[in-house]
Formats: structure tokens, sequence, C-alpha cells
């Protein structure tokens, strides 16, 4: 069968769907009998789209050339953010097109509106190529799991960050990682989304959504990459974890307990292995226990893949779904119990540590390790592993010791992720 499409933005993702349709249409053609015609391409620089071969006949720069074309079966819209991606999404729905999206910004602050426009007009909207890149977690939950009950997940889902954070375990520093993984096309048009942590946020929310069937809210706790320092990269090591942008989600008795941030994983698990723009999602289900998918997040044909694919879905398949019955209550953060690295810069005199030790005692934190990283200067690193702790505990203890004269520098504190 013969599938009429347009792309909207010919920006790293667009590129490589023209990449990929050039190059391997027949394949796709031969596997699925899906026939993928590129009838109209929407993007406002014409040099951009030419340099990619595409004809001047089939481009245009104004979107709404795409939506009143009756013979366009699919609209593909790879422009990321917010707007205009919504209003494009949901006038191509009103006029009847199947949509085609990697943009994750879009699906977990409107997917709402936009799921239910596609149910009244009868079409579909594909997204796997909004998270985790080319690995299939939205068929995979949709469809593999559909039998089970998720009770956890657990993702590496910004390759950006991930990279920045292992180029840091080499040594690179922060703003040279972040710089690099802009020229491999891992970041977004904004970066402050990636390494602010907002990219991973929208991608846990959308994963969430799908497996407990309830409508999570897109404004989760979120904490990003960009204070965090060489040294913390260098003790977590040291002590046997590695720093990861984790999205986490777990659900226990009708509890959600869901934020993305920074955490230290045991070296040892599955999870503390996924480098560079690698990502993975760590699932466990309560039939199927664990299951670790892994492949790559970020990146042109990567991602351009699992676009190309949700184009064939649309040809081959029924409705997708995205339905809610479940009232779900998220679990208050402060309420979190964890395990805390926290890392203070001290003045190296007596009784700055026995202060910190006070404050952290009267706050019932109870201390697991403690090391201060011999140097031969006025201000060292102290780091101290706590006990099992409430979030909320670790936050008022911070503020206290904040403000003692004699610690120098915001200290750091980050969750222990104990699985
Ligand atoms: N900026 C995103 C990332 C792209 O780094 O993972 C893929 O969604």
């Amino acid at each position: 069968m013969n599938l009429n499409i347009a792309l909207i933005g010919t920006g790293t993702i667009g590129s490589g769907v023209v990449e990929i349709l050039k190059n391997n249409s027949e394949l796709i053609e031969k596997r699925t009998g899906v026939s993928i015609i590129l009838k109209k391409v929407c993007e406002l620089d014409f040099s951009k789209a030419k340099k990619l071969g595409i004809d001047e006949e089939i481009l245009t720069k104004d979107y709404k050339e795409v939506i009143s074309d009756k013979d366009i079966d699919v609209v593909i819209e790879l422009i990321g953010g917010y707007e205009p991606a919504r209003t494009i999404i949901i006038e191509a729905i009103k006029a009847g097109k199947n949509i085609v999206t990697a943009n994750k910004a879009v699906i977990a602050r409107y997917g709402d509106e936009i799921f239910k426009a596609a149910a009244e007009n009868n079409v579909n909207v594909n997204f796997e190529a909004a998270v985790g890149g080319c690995i299939p977690i939205i068929k995979a939950i949709k469809e593999s799991y559909a039998s089970d009950k998720i009770k956890a997940i657990y993702g590496i889902l910004n390759g950006t960050t991930n990279f920045i954070l292992s180029m840091m375990e080499e040594g690179m520093s922060y703003s040279d990682s972040l710089k690099k993984a802009q020229e491999l096309g891992f970041a977004e048009a904004d970066p402050s989304f990636d390494v602010e942590g907002k990219d991973t946020a929208h991608k846990i929310v959308i994963l969430s959504r799908l497996a407990y069937n309830s409508m999570i809210p897109e404004n989760i706790e979120t904490t990003g990459i960009s204070e965090l320092k060489m040294p913390d990269i260098m003790y977590a090591k040291e002590l046997g974890y590695k720093i990861k942008l984790l999205a986490i989600s777990k659900l226990e008795n009708n509890e959600l307990d869901i934020r993305a941030g920074p955490v230290m994983v045991p070296i040892e698990h599955s999870i503390a292995s996924v480098n560079n723009e690698i990502n993975a999602v760590y699932l466990i289900g309560e039939q199927t226990k664990e299951t670790m998918l892994y492949g790559r997040g970020a990146g042109k044909l990567p991602t351009a893949t699992a676009v190309v694919s949700d184009i064939v879905d649309i040809a081959k398949r029924n409705k997708g779904y995205y339905t809610f019955f479940n009232e779900i209550k998220l679990k208050d953060q402060d309420e979190v119990m964890a395990r805390f690295y926290l890392k203070f810069m001290l003045i190296d005199k007596p009784g700055s540590l026995a202060k910190i030790t006070k404050i952290l005692g009267d706050n019932n934190i109870s201390i697991n390790a403690a090391v201060q990283k011999e140097e031969d200067k006025d201000v060292v690193p102290v780091v101290v592993i706590t006990h099992k702790s409430l979030n909320k505990n670790i936050k008022k203890a911070i503020e206290e010791i904040e403000k003692l004269d004699s610690v120098k520098e915001k200290p750091v504190y980050l969750m222990i992720e104990d699985f």
C-alpha cells in the first residue's frame, strides 16, 4: 500500500528521516508492503532542506499547506518544543491526518488534548522516538507488558546528560562535554532542557502514564546536573558508585514516587554501566520481574529509525491507546527515605566536623561512613554517606550546615538509589 507523508522540520531528526527513506524505502516495502512517499516538506529554511536533496517542488514554508492537502495520510512533526508543535498537531488531527512525532515536550504537556482529539477524529498518534531514541519502550509498555502490572521504572533517558557524565568521569570539563554533545546532535535546541533534567522528566511522565494508566502531571520534582562538580563524580567512583541522571517512577500502595535527578547508583548495578549517549530503561513488573532495555537514546539515525518505524506502524496497525482509568496519588518527595551522599568543603580546624555531625544527629540523620580527603589545603572536602534518612531531614540539615562559617561552597547532597 502507498502511504503519503509530510515532514515538518528538517533538523537533526528530520534529516535522518530523509536519509533513511532514501536508503531503505525498498527494504521497508519488501518487508512490510508499505511504500512511503514523501509528498511535502515544511521548512522555513529552504537551503537546509535542499542540501538533503529534497525537491524544491515539494517544499513549503506554510504548515497549513500540508494540513489542507487531502492526499497526505501522515504528518511527521519534528520541530520539537511546545508551540507551534501543539497547534500543528491539533490542526492536522482535526484534518484527519495521523501523526508521528519525536516531541516529548508536547506529549508531556499536551498529551491529554492531543489523544482526545485523535480519538475523536479516529487517527493515530505515534511517538516511539519521543522516549529512549530507538529503544522500543513505548511499544514494550503498551503491548509486551499489557498483561503485567508494572511496579517500577528506572530510566537513563537523556543522552546528552549521560554523555556529559561519562565524559566528566574521563576528566573532560562540564562545558566541553556539553559542547561535544551538541556537536554530535544529541542536545535539545535549548540544552537547558537536557541539563536541567526537564527532558528526562518529560520522558518519565510519558512512560508512567502508559505504565500506570493515570494522568501523571508534567511538573514532577526535577533536578539537573548543571551544578554537579567533577570531584563529586570522582568521590562517588572511589566509594563504589556512579552518578547518573536517573528518572524514577515507583508505584507502591497506589502511591507514585516519581522524580528525575542525579542519584548515586551502585557500580555493580547494570544501570551504572550505561554510558555515553546510551539510554536504558529498567522495568520491574509484578510477573516479569526485571527487564532492561538498552540502546541509543539520542542522535540522528537511531532516533529517525524509530520515527520511520512509527510511520510503517500507522499503515499496518489498529489504533494505539493512551487511556487513564487509575487515580494515583503522588508521593510527597520530602517523605522519600534513602541513603545520601553528602559533601562539604570545610575549613580544616578543630571542631569543624563536630558541628556538622551534631546538626546531622539533631535532624535524626545517622552517619554510615565519613571520609575527610587528605589534602594540604585550608579548605578540605569531607564526604559523608548516611544511613536511610528522610529527604526533608537532609534538606533541613543541609540548610543549617550551609550557614556555618566553617563551611565553604554550597554543600552537595545526592540520593543513593539502592533499587
Ligand atoms: N536531547 C535528547 C537527549 C534527545 O539528549 O536525550 C533525545 O530525546
